[in-house]
């Protein structure tokens, strides 16, 4: 009976932390995007993701991070033309990036989520059908 039990529990046990690991990939993502923002975000958006007032907008509580898809196109595509984030106007560019749909997602999750931003999860599946809205001279915001 006590051998039963440790089974039922030891059962238990699997079963939820598996379900845990699984109900998790958001952070997983995030924890990868990290890396990549590091790599390819960093110099300009900085560590704290507030920028360079006047040169490099902020991602932080900006409500220009809602639409994926529009992000999406900014990381690829590069982004020109004016953009106002929180109360300061922008005019420069940002090149495109060379990055693959899992980076981009988790790049996405990574600034969505980070510096008090709080944002549902990008899939790696989602990132496929926004690209194909990416085009030549678009301007995002
Ligand atoms: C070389 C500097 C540079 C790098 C590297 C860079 N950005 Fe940018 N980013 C800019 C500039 C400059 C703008 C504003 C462009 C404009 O004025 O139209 C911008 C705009 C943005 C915007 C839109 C801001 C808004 O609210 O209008 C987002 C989002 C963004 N970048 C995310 C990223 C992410 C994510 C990465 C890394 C994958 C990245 N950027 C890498 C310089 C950079």
């Amino acid at each position: 009976m006590q051998k039963f039990i440790v089974l039922i529990i030891l059962l238990i046990v699997a079963i939820s932390s598996q379900s845990f690991y699984q109900n998790t990939p958001l952070a997983a993502s995030i924890k990868n995007g990290q890396s990549v923002y590091a790599t390819y975000c960093m110099s300009c958006h900085m560590e704290d993701g507030n920028g360079v007032e006047g040169a490099f907008p902020s991602l932080v509580k900006t409500n220009h991070l809602n639409d994926k898809n529009k992000l999406v196109k900014i990381i690829l595509q590069g982004m020109r033309g004016q953009t106002v984030v929180n109360g300061i106007t922008y005019n420069g560019e940002m090149a495109g990036l060379n990055l693959t749909d899992q980076e981009v997602a988790d790049v996405i999750n990574f600034i969505r989520n980070s510096w008090g931003n709080k944002a549902t999860a990008m899939k790696i599946t989602e990132v496929a059908p926004a690209k194909k809205s990416v085009v030549k001279g678009y301007q995002a915001f």
